[in-house]
């Protein structure tokens, strides 16, 4: 045997890996990192590290169940499992793949107003692709085709909330999906977690003391009795400039797909 193995890395007494009983789904830059996290706080809940992208990838999903299974921490008994990948929520065949696989699962969707949301995932892609000295183009190229908005533009496409909702409310009942305004978690993040406990029927627990405002941040960290910490420096990033008749077109754009939405859905949300 090795005499390393039991230092420190054992997993906890009566503790498992499972399938997880919560999925973030998305939305990308709504917010995900976040919600996890501060899910994180409750000591019923234990949360992967790293985005599974189990459902998406082929090279993932061809490896079954028991390789997912093997992405998920250890969990006590009667703690609840939650992995987050935001790529399954646009991505057409994950919600039948999700009801095979765990049909009572439940469902948590961080979304934000839409265009704040695109001017996130582009900021996103920028520093990505100048950490691997890519090429850039800017929004403006991006954004726009002979004057019109371009629609195929990913970005874009992603901010269509309601084309995406519909598959998953194909698979699952509305009430296995819970909402989480993106843009309150950030001004008022207890508020919005204290929702989330309640749809998960968790035990009341976070509270005002898990969260403090950092002024140099701009962003509310999270503190629990371990230790205190905000999110990573990619988190809270600064978006372009738009031009201002660009930011109108994407407004009145966005307002028609928010509607259809907010209809799908059965609530509204504070967007432009
Ligand atoms: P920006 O970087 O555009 O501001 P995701 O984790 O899904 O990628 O979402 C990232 C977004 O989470 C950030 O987008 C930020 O606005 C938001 N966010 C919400 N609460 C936050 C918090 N407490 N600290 C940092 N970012 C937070």
């Amino acid at each position: 045997a090795d005499p390393l193995a039991s230092h420190g890395h054992d997993p906890p007494a009566n503790a498992t890996r499972r399938l997880p009983d919560i999925i973030i789904i998305g939305v990308r830059k709504g917010g995900t990192r976040a919600l996890i996290e501060m899910l994180s706080l409750h000591t019923d809940v234990v949360a992967a590290q790293s985005e599974v992208h189990f459902f998406d990838w082929d090279s993932h999903y061809r490896r079954g169940a028991e390789w997912y299974v093997s992405q998920m921490p250890y969990a006590r008994p009667g703690q609840l499992t939650v992995e987050k990948t935001p790529a399954y929520f646009t991505s057409a065949r994950v919600p039948e793949r999700v009801l095979q696989m765990k049909p009572d699962v439940r469902l948590l969707l961080i979304v934000r107003e839409p265009t704040e949301r695109l001017l996130s995932d582009y900021t996103q892609v920028f520093h990505n692709r100048l950490e691997k000295r890519k090429r850039q183009q800017t929004l403006e190229t991006l954004l726009m085709r002979g004057g019109e908005l371009n629609l195929d533009y990913k970005a874009l496409n992603r901010s269509l909330y309601h084309v995406h909702m519909r598959h998953w409310l194909d698979a699952f009942p509305r009430s296995r999906i819970h909402l989480v305004d993106g843009d309150a978690l950030i001004r008022n993040p207890l508020a919005e977690m204290k929702k989330v406990e309640e749809f998960l029927h968790l035990e009341p627990q976070i509270n005002g003391s898990n969260f403090y405002f950092n002024q140099t941040r701009g962003f509310f960290c999270l503190r629990d009795r371990r230790r205190e910490r905000c999110l990573h420096g990619s988190k809270g990033r600064k978006h372009p400039r738009v031009a201002p008749e660009v930011l109108r077109k994407l407004y009145d754009f966005f307002h028609e797909p928010n509607r259809k939405f907010f209809e799908l859905v059965g609530r509204t949300f504070d967007w432009k």
